[in-house]
């Protein structure tokens, strides 16, 4: 199988990336994987300008115009069948870099309008190239207590919205040092559960 792992922490080393190597253990625990492995902020990803020229191109327009290393990263994760999404809470949400790269997903959703008699739209529905993908949440915080509700809902909804099966998550409370997680035996081992589950389980849509 093959998977991506999207580590959303611009600290290399550090929890998130641990908690997401630990998925990547359990799902190989079951099954031969190929890991890609994309470390976000270590790309030139730009700004979503808004033109939204990927999501209504006009016709012979290219789907994004930003020159980066999106187009690269799209191909490579149409090629995976399952992916594992892990994040820092930085101010309560997902990290910068990550919410960059999820707003330049667009260009994997084609809008289908709906169009009546007159040639109005009048409503419509996207389709998404990962539609029925398997993804698995990872988020650590350092906070505790208090739980990243915010950055889980963040992550879920736009799983949801690019019509991923979602399989579950691990959120790691208390890992101020970029090595608390190690420390952390249930975590560790809910996040290779939850690798084992991205390989077996039907998952939500
Ligand atoms: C800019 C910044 C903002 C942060 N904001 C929060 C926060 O709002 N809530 C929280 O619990 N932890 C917060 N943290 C702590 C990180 O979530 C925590 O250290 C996490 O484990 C880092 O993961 P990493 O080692 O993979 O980078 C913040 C850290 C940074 C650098």
């Amino acid at each position: 199988m093959k998977i991506m792992a999207v580590i959303g922490s611009p600290r290399r080393g550090g929890n998130t990336e641990f908690l997401v190597e630990r998925v990547a253990q359990g799902a190989a625990s079951c099954t031969d994987i190929e890991l890609d492995t994309l470390f976000v902020a270590e790309h030139n990803i730009g700004y979503c300008a808004g033109c939204l020229t990927c999501t209504f191109p006009p016709p012979g327009a290219k789907a994004c115009p930003l020159p980066d290393d999106m187009p690269g990263i799209l191909e490579r994760m149409a090629a995976c069948e399952a992916f594992i999404f892990g994040t820092p809470n930085h101010m309560r949400t997902v990290s910068a870099p990550l919410l960059t790269f999820f707003s330049r997903l667009l260009p994997l959703m084609e809008f289908i309008p709906d169009i009546n008699a007159e040639g109005r739209i009048t409503g419509g529905g996207f389709t998404s190239r990962l539609s029925g993908r398997r993804a698995a949440i990872v988020v650590s915080q350092g906070d505790p207590v208090f739980s990243s509700a915010l950055v889980h809902a963040v992550l879920e909804r736009n799983l949801i919205d690019l019509g991923m099966t979602r399989v579950g998550d691990v959120i790691s409370r208390g890992n101020m040092g970029p090595q608390d997680v190690r420390a952390k035996a249930d975590d560790l081992k809910e996040a290779f559960q939850l690798g084992v589950n991205l390989v077996t389980m039907t998952g939500m849509r």
